[in-house]
């Protein structure tokens, strides 16, 4: 029915940590697709943004998820701006991880914080959520309520997947 299952939320709600917890009780593969891209880059995602720009980002996102569902059967882990600003190939399940921006600003390490590019200026951060969550909404198959700890909320993912015997 679905060939992958792609995880979306904005930065920092817990997209690739939700995605190797699941990929290991799953039994499938993990991808994150910011770290593909810094790998085949060779370069960080902030030195992307800030030596060849946003829209060059932006495209190398697209490609890589269009590249990425080519194969079948992984759990993929999307940066918080690809669903605004690529299309999800078809056959995707796509699962929201969906917490409020003061909880992500709360979670974060200072360390995670400053690799974010976009979440530097905490206000221009704030309606950048506010402008992304209803597309968030559209574009997924299934929510979850990302506000407790990863630990509280996974099995209700497991659950959903099992259930509908997605992969
Ligand atoms: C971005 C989110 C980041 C990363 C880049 C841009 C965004 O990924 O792709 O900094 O536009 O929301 P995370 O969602 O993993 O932080």
């Amino acid at each position: 029915m679905y060939d992958n299952i792609v995880l979306i939320g904005f930065m920092g709600s817990g997209k690739t940590s939700v995605g190797k917890i699941l990929a290991r009780q799953l039994h499938k593969k993990f991808v994150d697709v910011d770290t593909v891209i810094e790998k085949e880059q060779n370069s960080s995602v902030s030195d992307i943004f800030e030596n060849k720009g946003e829209e060059y980002f932006r495209s190398l996102e697209q490609k890589c998820i269009n590249e990425l569902t080519q194969k079948t059967g992984q759990i993929i882990a999307t940066g918080g701006g690809l669903p605004i600003y690529s299309s999800i190939p078809e056959k995707s399940l796509i699962v929201y991880i969906d917490a409020d921006f003061d909880v992500i600003l709360k979670r974060l390490s200072r360390k995670e914080h400053a690799k974010r590019p976009l979440l530097q200026d905490e206000s221009r951060a704030r309606t950048l959520y506010k402008q992304r969550i209803d597309t968030y909404k559209e574009q997924a198959n299934f929510s979850v309520d990302a506000n407790q700890t990863i630990q509280t909320f996974i099995h209700v993912i497991v659950d959903f997947i099992l259930d509908q015997r997605i992969l």
